[in-house]
C-alpha cells in the first residue's frame, strides 16, 4: 500500500472518479490491502470472479451491503471464524436480509424469489412498462427541459418494480417521492449505525399489502409470494415474507434507476452513439451491457473470510473482509481490452459484473435489463435529439457531474436534459 492511495471510501476523488481508483490500485496489485479500513481490496477480473465463484461458504456475505466499514461486532480470533461469526451476525447491519444470507439459509430463501420472477411476468411487466413510459413522456417532452434522474429514470424504475410486486396504483407515486436520494455514506459514523433491517421504514407498508392479500388474494406476486413454500413443504413465516417483499422493492428500485439515469447521460455527451441507437434501436440491449460493464451502479461488494486462505497467491486471513471490486474487474484492461471505450461489438461484453455473479449474482438482471431497454427506446423514439443541459452540468469540455456521495453505488445526482421531441 501506497502514502497515495485514496481513502476509497471517504475521498470525493473517489466517487468522482471511481475507475481511476481502480486502475491505480489494480496497477499495484490486483489483491491489496488498502489502509483505511484495512480491507483487501480486490481490483483484478480473475480475483474477482475467484472470489464470487467460491463454492465452499470460504467467504461469508454478512458483510455484503456495508463492507469493512461498519466494523465486527467481534474481534476475529483463531483460523476459523464461522461459530464467532454465526453468534453474533444478528447484530450486523442488513444481516435480516437476503444480500447477506449465506449457505443453506441463503439457497433456500434466494429460491422463492426465482421461482416468482417468471417469464410470464416479465412480458406482463413489459406491456405496462410500455405504456408507463409513453406517459411519463407525454408530460416531460412538452417541457423539453428536465431532471431526467428524477422524473424519468427513478419514476419509472419505481413504478416497475411497484407493478412486478403488486404495489396498489394509488401508492405508486408516494413512493417515488418517499425514495429519494439515497442516504450519504460519507458522513461519519451515524450512517453505519443501522439495524439488521434498514428497510424497517417499509415494514409498515409491506406487512400491510401482505395482509390485505391474506385476506382477499390477488393476481400478483406478493399473493404469490405468500403461497410460497420451502423446498421441503414447509411454509416460511410471515415476517419473512415481508423481509423478501421489502428487499425485492430496494434491491430492484434504485439500481435500475441509476443506470436509465447513467445511459441517458452517456448519449447525451455521445450524439453519434445515440443518432445511430435511434437509427438502429437493435443495438440498444448492447449498449446498455456496456454501460453496466463502465458505469454500473453497484461499484463493489463485499466478503468475509471465515477461514484462512489465499487470494492470488495473497494470504487472507480469517475476518479479513474483501472490497470486491465489480466495476473494477468490469474495466480490467487485462479481460476488456480499451475498457474506457463503449463499444457495441466487445465480443466478451456479457462478461462485466454489473450484475455481480456466482450464488449471490442478481436475480433481477432480465427485469432490469427489459426496464431499462423499453426506457431507452421510448425515449429515443419520441425524440429528434437529446442533450446535456450546459447550464446545469456546463459546456461538453468540462462537464459537471455531481454523484451520490456513497462508496459503494454510482449514482447520479442530477441529470438535467434539454430535447426535441420527435
Ligand atoms: C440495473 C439494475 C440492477 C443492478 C445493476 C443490480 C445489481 C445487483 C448486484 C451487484 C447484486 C449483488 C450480488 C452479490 O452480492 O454478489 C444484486 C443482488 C440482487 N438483486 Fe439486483 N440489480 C439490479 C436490479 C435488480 C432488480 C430489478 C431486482 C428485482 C427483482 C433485483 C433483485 C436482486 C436481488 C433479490 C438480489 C440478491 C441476490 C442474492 O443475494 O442472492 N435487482 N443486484
Amino acid at each position: 500500500m501506497s502514502e497515495a492511495d485514496p481513502d476509497f471510501f471517504t475521498d470525493p476523488r473517489v466517487i468522482q472518479d471511481p475507475r481511476g481508483y481502480f486502475d491505480h490500485m489494480r496497477s499495484q496489485c490486483p489483491v491489496m490491502r488498502e489502509r483505511y479500513q484495512n480491507s483487501m481490496m480486490v481490483t483484478g477480473y480473475d480475483a474477482v470472479m475467484e472470489v464470487l465463484n467460491r463454492r465452499d461458504d470460504v467467504y461469508s456475505s454478512a458483510v455484503n451491503v456495508l463492507g469493512p466499514v461498519q466494523g465486527l461486532p467481534f474481534e476475529p480470533e483463531g483460523s476459523d471464524i464461522r461459530d464467532q461469526l454465526e453468534a453474533r451476525r444478528h447484530e450486523m447491519a442488513w444481516s435480516d436480509h437476503l444480500a447477506c444470507y449465506d449457505g443453506q439459509r441463503h439457497a433456500v430463501h434466494r429460491q422463492l424469489m426465482t421461482d416468482l420472477l417468471t417469464f410470464k411476468r416479465l412480458k406482463a411487466n413489459e406491456q405496462y412498462l410500455y405504456a408507463l413510459v409513453d406517459r411519463l413522456l407525454d408530460d416531460l417532452l412538452p417541457r423539453r427541459k428536465f431532471n431526467a434522474a428524477r422524473e424519468y429514470a427513478h419514476a419509472t424504475a419505481t413504478f416497475a418494480i411497484s407493478d412486478i410486486l403488486g404495489i396498489p396504483m394509488e401508492d405508486r407515486w408516494d413512493l417515488v417521492e418517499l425514495l429519494g436520494a439515497p442516504p450519504s455514506q460519507l458522513d461519519g459514523e451515524a450512517t453505519h449505525r443501522v439495524g439488521p433491517d434498514p428497510l424497517i421504514f417499509l415494514k409498515e407498508r409491506f406487512d400491510g399489502y401482505l395482509r390485505d392479500r391474506l385476506e382477499t388474494p390477488q393476481a400478483d406476486l406478493m399473493t404469490e409470494l405468500l403461497n410460497s413454500k420451502y423446498r421441503d413443504g414447509t411454509s416460511p413465516s410471515f415476517d419473512q415474507f415481508s423481509l423478501l417483499a421489502r428487499f425485492m422493492f430496494g434491491a430492484g428500485q434504485d439500481t435500475t434507476s441509476r443506470v436509465i439515469a447513467m445511459a441517458i447521460r452517456v448519449l447525451g455527451d455521445d450524439r453519434t452513439l445515440q443518432a445511430l441507437l435511434r437509427a438502429e434501436p437493435g443495438r440498444i440491449p448492447d449498449f446498455i451491457e456496456e454501460v453496466l460493464r463502465l458505469e454500473a451502479p453497484v461499484k463493489v461488494n463485499y466478503r468475509l473470510a471465515v477461514e484462512d486462505t489465499q487470494l492470488a497467491g495473497q494470504d487472507i486471513p480469517a475476518g479479513t473482509v474483501l472490497t470486491v471490486g465489480l466495476m473494477a474487474a468490469s474495466t480490467d484492461p487485462a479481460h476488456f481490452p480499451e475498457p474506457d471505450r463503449i463499444d457495441l461489438d466487445r465480443p466478451n461484453k456479457r462478461d462485466h459484473l454489473g450484475f455481480s455473479k456466482g450464488v449471490h449474482g442478481c436475480l433481477g438482471a432480465p427485469l432490469a435489463r427489459m426496464e431499462i431497454r423499453v426506457a431507452l427506446e421510448r425515449l429515443l423514439a419520441r425524440t429528434r435529439d437529446i442533450r446535456i443541459s450546459e447550464e446545469h452540468h456546463g459546456p461538453p469540455e468540462a462537464r459537471r457531474y455531481v454523484y451520490e456521495p456513497t462508496y459503494t453505488f454510482r449514482s447520479l445526482a442530477e441529470l438535467h436534459v434539454e430535447l426535441d421531441p420527435a
